[in-house]
Protein backbone atom coordinates (compact mmCIF):
# COMPACT_ATOMS: atom_id res chain seq x y z
CA UNK A 1 0.00 0.00 0.00
CA UNK A 2 1.31 3.31 -1.18
CA UNK A 3 1.74 6.21 1.70
CA UNK A 4 -0.01 8.89 0.40
CA UNK A 5 2.49 12.18 -0.06
CA UNK A 6 0.81 15.06 1.40
CA UNK A 7 2.85 18.46 1.09
CA UNK A 8 3.33 19.54 4.32
CA UNK A 9 3.09 22.89 5.55
CA UNK A 10 5.50 24.54 7.79
CA UNK A 11 3.44 27.79 9.06
CA UNK A 12 0.03 28.49 7.73
CA UNK A 13 0.50 32.45 6.32
CA UNK A 14 -2.85 33.78 6.57
CA UNK A 15 -4.84 36.43 8.77
CA UNK A 16 -8.26 34.46 8.72
CA UNK A 17 -9.65 34.87 12.35
CA UNK A 18 -10.83 31.97 12.49
CA UNK A 19 -7.54 30.10 12.68
CA UNK A 20 -7.20 31.57 16.41
CA UNK A 21 -10.33 30.99 16.95
CA UNK A 22 -9.94 27.24 16.62
CA UNK A 23 -7.25 27.26 18.41
CA UNK A 24 -8.61 28.65 21.22
CA UNK A 25 -11.37 25.84 21.35
CA UNK A 26 -9.20 22.91 20.69
CA UNK A 27 -8.48 22.33 24.34
CA UNK A 28 -11.88 21.88 25.26
CA UNK A 29 -12.99 20.74 21.65
CA UNK A 30 -13.44 16.70 22.77
CA UNK A 31 -14.86 17.51 26.51
CA UNK A 32 -18.61 15.99 25.08
CA UNK A 33 -17.94 12.32 24.91
CA UNK A 34 -21.26 11.26 25.09
CA UNK A 35 -21.93 13.81 22.34
CA UNK A 36 -19.11 12.33 20.56
CA UNK A 37 -20.13 8.65 20.65
CA UNK A 38 -23.35 8.96 19.51
CA UNK A 39 -22.07 11.16 16.17
CA UNK A 40 -20.02 8.00 16.06
CA UNK A 41 -23.56 5.96 16.25
CA UNK A 42 -25.33 7.94 13.52
CA UNK A 43 -22.07 7.98 10.90
CA UNK A 44 -22.21 4.09 11.75
CA UNK A 45 -26.13 4.01 10.30
CA UNK A 46 -25.22 6.74 7.65
CA UNK A 47 -21.79 4.59 5.86
CA UNK A 48 -23.67 2.77 2.91
CA UNK A 49 -25.67 6.20 2.12
CA UNK A 50 -22.29 8.20 2.04
CA UNK A 51 -20.82 5.70 -0.28
CA UNK A 52 -17.59 4.88 1.85
CA UNK A 53 -15.78 1.12 1.05
CA UNK A 54 -13.14 -0.31 2.23
CA UNK A 55 -10.09 0.19 -0.14
CA UNK A 56 -10.89 3.91 -0.54
CA UNK A 57 -7.93 6.96 -0.31
CA UNK A 58 -9.63 9.22 1.58
CA UNK A 59 -9.22 13.30 2.54
CA UNK A 60 -10.78 14.73 6.02
CA UNK A 61 -10.75 18.08 5.41
CA UNK A 62 -11.12 20.05 8.99
CA UNK A 63 -10.53 17.43 11.10
CA UNK A 64 -10.22 19.07 14.18
CA UNK A 65 -9.09 16.72 16.72
CA UNK A 66 -9.81 13.51 14.75
CA UNK A 67 -13.01 12.65 16.64
CA UNK A 68 -14.24 11.22 13.40
CA UNK A 69 -10.70 9.79 12.36
CA UNK A 70 -10.82 6.59 13.46
CA UNK A 71 -13.89 5.76 12.52
CA UNK A 72 -12.84 7.02 8.99
CA UNK A 73 -9.70 4.84 9.20
CA UNK A 74 -11.53 1.48 10.29
CA UNK A 75 -14.26 2.04 7.39
CA UNK A 76 -11.92 2.68 4.77
CA UNK A 77 -9.35 0.35 5.38
CA UNK A 78 -7.12 -0.47 3.80
CA UNK A 79 -7.35 2.29 1.84
CA UNK A 80 -5.49 5.23 3.86
CA UNK A 81 -7.14 8.59 5.83
CA UNK A 82 -4.87 12.14 4.93
CA UNK A 83 -6.26 14.33 7.97
CA UNK A 84 -5.77 17.97 7.57
CA UNK A 85 -6.80 21.43 9.36
CA UNK A 86 -5.67 24.91 9.29
CA UNK A 87 -5.61 24.96 13.09
CA UNK A 88 -2.34 23.54 15.03
CA UNK A 89 -3.56 23.32 18.08
CA UNK A 90 -6.57 21.26 16.59
CA UNK A 91 -3.84 18.59 15.37
CA UNK A 92 -1.85 18.89 18.28
CA UNK A 93 -4.28 17.59 19.69
CA UNK A 94 -5.12 14.42 17.22
CA UNK A 95 -1.54 13.54 16.54
CA UNK A 96 -1.05 11.97 19.91
CA UNK A 97 -4.51 9.71 20.20
CA UNK A 98 -2.22 7.29 17.99
CA UNK A 99 -4.68 7.58 14.81
CA UNK A 100 -3.20 5.84 11.84
CA UNK A 101 -3.69 8.63 9.69
CA UNK A 102 -1.46 11.08 7.79
CA UNK A 103 -2.66 14.50 9.80
CA UNK A 104 -1.20 17.45 7.94
CA UNK A 105 -1.27 21.16 8.68
CA UNK A 106 -2.87 22.76 5.65
CA UNK A 107 -5.27 25.76 4.53
CA UNK A 108 -7.98 24.22 2.52
CA UNK A 109 -8.83 27.82 0.72
CA UNK A 110 -4.73 28.22 0.05
CA UNK A 111 -2.99 24.59 -1.05
CA UNK A 112 -3.78 21.35 -2.71
CA UNK A 113 -3.35 18.73 -0.80
CA UNK A 114 -0.85 16.70 -2.80
CA UNK A 115 -2.07 12.80 -3.15
CA UNK A 116 -4.69 11.14 -5.37
CA UNK A 117 -7.99 10.91 -3.14
CA UNK A 118 -11.15 8.57 -3.60
CA UNK A 119 -12.99 11.02 -1.95
CA UNK A 120 -12.91 13.95 0.30
CA UNK A 121 -15.21 14.41 3.28
CA UNK A 122 -15.71 18.23 5.02
CA UNK A 123 -17.55 16.87 8.08
CA UNK A 124 -18.48 19.74 10.40
CA UNK A 125 -16.43 22.07 8.66
CA UNK A 126 -17.70 23.46 5.22
CA UNK A 127 -19.01 26.25 6.24
CA UNK A 128 -16.08 27.97 8.32
CA UNK A 129 -13.74 28.00 4.74
CA UNK A 130 -13.54 31.79 4.53
CA UNK A 131 -13.10 30.88 0.51
CA UNK A 132 -16.30 28.20 -0.03
CA UNK A 133 -15.27 28.29 -4.61
CA UNK A 134 -11.30 28.10 -3.76
CA UNK A 135 -11.78 25.54 -0.93
CA UNK A 136 -14.04 23.26 -3.31
CA UNK A 137 -11.06 23.82 -6.27
CA UNK A 138 -8.34 22.66 -3.80
CA UNK A 139 -10.04 19.85 -2.98
CA UNK A 140 -10.91 18.57 -6.64
CA UNK A 141 -7.46 19.05 -7.44
CA UNK A 142 -6.25 16.25 -5.25
CA UNK A 143 -9.49 14.28 -5.91
CA UNK A 144 -9.48 11.25 -9.01
CA UNK A 145 -10.90 11.20 -12.20
CA UNK A 146 -14.45 9.71 -10.64
CA UNK A 147 -13.35 11.23 -7.16
CA UNK A 148 -16.35 12.13 -4.64
CA UNK A 149 -16.83 15.19 -2.41
CA UNK A 150 -18.95 14.63 0.82
CA UNK A 151 -20.24 17.76 2.76
CA UNK A 152 -21.86 16.53 6.08
CA UNK A 153 -23.43 17.81 9.02
CA UNK A 154 -25.51 14.99 11.43
CA UNK A 155 -28.11 18.66 11.51
CA UNK A 156 -29.82 20.58 8.89
CA UNK A 157 -28.21 23.24 7.56
CA UNK A 158 -30.95 25.54 9.19
CA UNK A 159 -29.86 24.73 12.56
CA UNK A 160 -25.86 25.01 11.31
CA UNK A 161 -26.49 28.51 10.05
CA UNK A 162 -28.76 29.56 13.29
CA UNK A 163 -25.83 27.85 15.81
CA UNK A 164 -22.93 29.81 13.97
CA UNK A 165 -24.31 33.00 14.10
CA UNK A 166 -25.52 32.28 17.96
CA UNK A 167 -21.82 31.94 18.00
CA UNK A 168 -20.94 34.91 16.71
CA UNK A 169 -17.40 36.47 16.42
CA UNK A 170 -15.20 34.72 13.94
CA UNK A 171 -17.47 32.15 12.87
CA UNK A 172 -21.00 34.10 12.69
CA UNK A 173 -21.13 34.62 9.73
CA UNK A 174 -19.91 30.61 8.21
CA UNK A 175 -23.33 29.66 6.60
CA UNK A 176 -23.45 26.48 4.59
CA UNK A 177 -24.53 27.79 1.23
CA UNK A 178 -28.60 27.88 0.34
CA UNK A 179 -30.07 25.20 -1.93
CA UNK A 180 -29.94 26.80 -5.12
CA UNK A 181 -26.63 27.95 -5.15
CA UNK A 182 -25.12 24.46 -4.76
CA UNK A 183 -24.72 23.25 -8.19
CA UNK A 184 -23.26 26.89 -9.74
CA UNK A 185 -20.51 26.67 -6.83
CA UNK A 186 -19.98 22.95 -7.53
CA UNK A 187 -19.78 23.27 -11.22
CA UNK A 188 -17.42 26.00 -10.93
CA UNK A 189 -14.44 23.55 -9.24
CA UNK A 190 -15.71 20.99 -11.81
CA UNK A 191 -17.70 18.67 -9.77
CA UNK A 192 -21.72 17.76 -10.59
CA UNK A 193 -23.76 17.05 -7.48
CA UNK A 194 -25.06 13.73 -7.25
CA UNK A 195 -27.17 13.75 -3.93
CA UNK A 196 -28.47 16.55 -1.34
CA UNK A 197 -30.15 15.67 1.60
CA UNK A 198 -31.30 18.74 3.67
CA UNK A 199 -33.38 17.77 6.63
CA UNK A 200 -34.17 19.16 10.74
CA UNK A 201 -31.50 16.32 11.73
CA UNK A 202 -29.07 15.72 8.59
CA UNK A 203 -27.34 17.29 6.09
CA UNK A 204 -25.22 15.37 3.29
CA UNK A 205 -24.17 16.26 -0.27
CA UNK A 206 -22.53 14.44 -2.39
CA UNK A 207 -20.86 15.43 -5.64
CA UNK A 208 -18.66 13.56 -8.23
CA UNK A 209 -15.52 15.29 -10.11
CA UNK A 210 -16.22 15.21 -13.73
CA UNK A 211 -12.14 15.43 -14.79
C1 LIG B 1 -16.40 22.90 13.59
S1 LIG B 1 -14.76 22.29 13.49
C2 LIG B 1 -15.04 20.56 13.13
C3 LIG B 1 -13.85 19.71 13.42
C4 LIG B 1 -14.07 18.20 13.20
N1 LIG B 1 -14.45 17.91 11.84
C5 LIG B 1 -15.11 17.69 14.18
O1 LIG B 1 -16.21 17.31 13.73
O2 LIG B 1 -14.83 17.66 15.39
C6 LIG B 1 -14.20 22.92 11.92
C7 LIG B 1 -12.74 22.62 11.64
O3 LIG B 1 -12.41 23.12 10.34
C8 LIG B 1 -11.12 23.70 10.39
N2 LIG B 1 -11.00 24.68 9.30
C9 LIG B 1 -11.73 25.81 9.13
N3 LIG B 1 -11.30 26.46 8.04
C10 LIG B 1 -10.29 25.73 7.50
C11 LIG B 1 -9.44 25.89 6.38
N4 LIG B 1 -9.54 26.98 5.59
N5 LIG B 1 -8.51 24.93 6.11
C12 LIG B 1 -8.41 23.85 6.93
N6 LIG B 1 -9.18 23.65 8.03
C13 LIG B 1 -10.11 24.59 8.31
C14 LIG B 1 -11.06 24.32 11.78
O4 LIG B 1 -9.74 24.57 12.23
C15 LIG B 1 -11.80 23.29 12.62
O5 LIG B 1 -10.92 22.33 13.17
Amino acid sequence: MSRLNIKKSEKIITDDPRVAFFNRHAGSWDDDGPAIDSNLRRLEELRGMMGLRSGMDLLEVGCGTGQITPWLCSTVAPGRVAAVDFSEVMLAAARPKGIDADFRLLDICDERPIGEFDVALCFHSFPHFRDQAGALTNIVAALKPGGMLIVMHLAGSKAINAFHSGVGGAVGGDLLPEKHHWPDLLAGAGLKLDKLIDRDDLFVLRAASSS
